[in-house]
C-alpha cells in the first residue's frame, strides 16, 4: 500500500516529501502544497506539469502478461531476479529491520516485485509503471506494494538516496534517475532478453530478434551514473508452450503491435499443438559509479 513506502515518494515537481492528506489516503500532498489524488484503486499517478508522454501496455497487454506469467514459465527469470536483490541487499548489509526499499521500474503487473517482496523478509516496494492498466494490477499485486503512475524517462518521483535495491526486467532504464534515487551502496538488477531468447517462435510468427549487443549497450548508456557489479549471469530453459501460452506471450510483447492480431494468430494456429521454446536473458548488477 502506498502508506509502505509514503516516506520513498517524492513530489515530481520539486522533490520535496509527500504525505497522506487530510482526507485518509484520497490524496497525497507535497510540502510545497501540491496535492495528487489517490485512484480509487489504490494508486498514485506522479507526473510533473508536461504530462504522461507515454500510455505504456494496454489492458489487454497486461492481461496477457498476467495469463502468461501466471502458468509459471518465466519462474526461473524470476526466481533469478530476486536473488540478485537479496545478493545485493546483503552486500550492502541491509538489515531486514531497516524494511529494505525496492523499486520497480516498469513494473508490469507486479510479477517480479511480489516474488522479491515475498522473499524478502520486511521488504516493501514501489511499483512504477506509465500504464494505468498496470498500475491498477500492481496496487492489489501485494500487501507491500505502493503503485505509481510515473514516465521512468522523467524525473522519478522518489526521494534522493532512498532506495536499496531497484529491478528492471524488460523494462526502460534510467540510469541517471537510478543513481540519484539509490542508496550509496544500493544496486540495479536488470534482466535483459539475450539473442536467443524465444527464438523458435521468431521466423513462424514473424516477430523480430532480439538484437546483439544488447546488454553491452545498456552498460555503456549507464557509464558516468552506473557501474557493472560482478559477472553478469545467462538464465536460458527451455519452456513447453501449448498454443494458448504462446498467444498470451506474444500479446504481452510489443510484437502483438507490429502484427494484425487475426494474422497472428492464424500463424499461430499453423503451430504444433506444443512447443519447445528456449528463454534466455541476462541478469545484470549496476551500482554506484562514484
Ligand atoms: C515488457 S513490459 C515488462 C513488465 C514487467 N517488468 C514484467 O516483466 O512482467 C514493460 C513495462 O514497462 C512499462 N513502460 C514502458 N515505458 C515506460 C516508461 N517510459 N515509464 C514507465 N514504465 C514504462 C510498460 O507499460 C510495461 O508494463
Amino acid at each position: 500500500m502506498l502508506s509502505d513506502v509514503i516516506d520513498l515518494l517524492a513530489d515530481p515537481v520539486d522533490g520535496s516529501r509527500l504525505t497522506p492528506g487530510e482526507d485518509r489516503w484520497q490524496t497525497v500532498v507535497s510540502d510545497t502544497g501540491h496535492t495528487y489524488e489517490v485512484a480509487r484503486q489504490g494508486y498514485v499517478t506522479l507526473c510533473g506539469g508536461a504530462g504522461l508522454r507515454y500510455s505504456g501496455d494496454d489492458a489487454s497487454m497486461i492481461d496477457a502478461r498476467e495469463t502468461f506469467l501466471s502458468g509459471g514459465h518465466f519462474a526461473p527469470f524470476v526466481e533469478a531476479v530476486t536473488h540478485h536483490v537479496e545478493e545485493a541487499l546483503d552486500e550492502a548489509h541491509v538489515a531486514e529491520e531497516a524494511h529494505p526499499a525496492i523499486v520497480e521500474i516498469g513494473a508490469g503487473t507486479g510479477y517480479y516485485l511480489s516474488h522479491a517482496l515475498d522473499t524478502i523478509q520486511n521488504s516493501r516496494g514501489v511499483g512504477i509503471d506509465v500504464s494505468t492498466a498496470a498500475a491498477k494490477r500492481l496496487a492489489n499485486a501485494h500487501p507491500r506494494i505502493g503503485a505509481v503512475v510515473a514516465d521512468a524517462w522523467s524525473t522519478l518521483p522518489l526521494r534522493e538516496g532512498s532506495v536499496d535495491a531497484i529491478m528492471v526486467v524488460f523494462a526502460p532504464r534510467n540510469a541517471a534517475e537510478f543513481a540519484r534515487i539509490l542508496k550509496p551502496a544500493g544496486q540495479v538488477v536488470v534482466l535483459t532478453p539475450e539473442v536467443g531468447h524465444l527464438v523458435e517462435l521468431r521466423e513462424p510468427l514473424g516477430i523480430l530478434d532480439v538484437e546483439e549487443g544488447k546488454v553491452d549497450r545498456m552498460i555503456k548508456q549507464a557509464s558516468g551514473h552506473l557501474k557493472v557489479v560482478g559477472e553478469p549471469e545467462t538464465v536460458e530453459f527451455e519452456m513447453n508452450l501449448d498454443q494458448a501460452s504462446i498467444s498470451a506471450q506474444i500479446g504481452m510483447s510489443p510484437s502483438a503491435r507490429h502484427i494484425h492480431p487475426q494474422v497472428l494468430q492464424e500463424r499461430i494456429a499453423q503451430l504444433p499443438s506444443t512447443m519447445t521454446v528456449t528463454a534466455r536473458a541476462v541478469v545484470t548488477r549496476l551500482g554506484q559509479a562514484h
